[in-house]
């Protein structure tokens, strides 16, 4: 099985090498725990160590604010732009046929390998119900597994409702793998840790790993376990 490294090489530890390829990851925590750092980081790796292109959507941020806060990690996304091996798409979804069409045909385009959706939280707000929803992430899902690209789609996990791991309860089941981050209360401190739920076609770490959000970008320490309340 061909894997895609994450660019986290913790993360690609725990995951037996990286994502399986062509698989659709779902990126799921509560919010401020490193998703969008994490996509970005993917992103970087992707197209520097793999020259992988990729493409980003964002429902949420635009893309100047995204670019400019992982500039701090060192990650000039302007510059890997404007050389034509990624593309930020930001789409404030009135019709999301039409947003599904343009990352259809910008991913083609671009011969992009490796694709972000961030967030798909975002989507609830435009459709009538549950339902639309639910065929919304189906097609989603279908557009990128036709187009063969490694994937992440990211969700959140809201605080103080039912405990599940995805914001609409669905995520779960279209996605072929599951990462899911924490950022939780331990007595008087936070801790960050980072578990793989599921990976579809193959083993994974079992355990609960810390990260930190360091200068570098997101570092998973594999050989650790990470103890959380929950
Ligand atoms: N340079 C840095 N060093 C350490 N931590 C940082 C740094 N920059 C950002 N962070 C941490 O990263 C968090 C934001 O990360 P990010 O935007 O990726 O989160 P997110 O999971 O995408 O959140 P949301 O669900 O709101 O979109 C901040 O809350 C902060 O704790
Ligand atoms: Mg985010």
């Amino acid at each position: 099985m061909n894997r895609i490294k994450t660019g986290i090489s913790g993360l690609d530890k725990i995951m037996n090498g990286g994502i399986p390829e062509n698989q659709l990851v779902l990126l799921t925590g509560t919010s401020g725990t490193g998703k969008t750092i994490l996509c970005n980081q993917f992103m970087y790796t992707g197209i520097r160590e793999f020259n992988q292109k990729g493409v980003y959507l964002s429902f949420e941020e635009p893309s100047e604010l995204i670019k400019e806060n992982v500039k701090k990690f060192g990650w000039d996304m302007d510059a890997l732009e404007s050389s034509g091996k990624l593309q930020y798409l930001k789409y404030d979804p009135y019709r999301i046929e039409d947003v599904f069409s343009i990352l259809e045909s910008t991913i083609r385009d671009i011969g992009a390998k490796r694709v972000v959706v961030d967030s798909i939280s975002a989507l609830a707000i435009y459709m009538r119900n549950e339902s639309e929803l639910r065929k919304t992430i189906f097609n989603l899902s279908d557009i990128l597994r036709k187009l063969k690209c490694t994937s992440i789609m990211v969700s959140e996990i809201v605080h103080g409702k039912e405990p599940r791991i995805s914001r609409f309860g669905v995520e779960e089941f279209v996605a072929d793998s599951v990462i899911v981050m924490y950022y939780e209360r331990i007595e008087s401190t936070f801790q960050r840790a980072i578990q793989i739920w599921k990976l579809r076609g193959s083993t994974h770490s079992q355990k609960l790993h810390p990260y930190q959000i360091t200068p570098k970008g997101i570092v998973v320490t594999p050989e650790e376990e990470a103890f959380l309340k929950t």
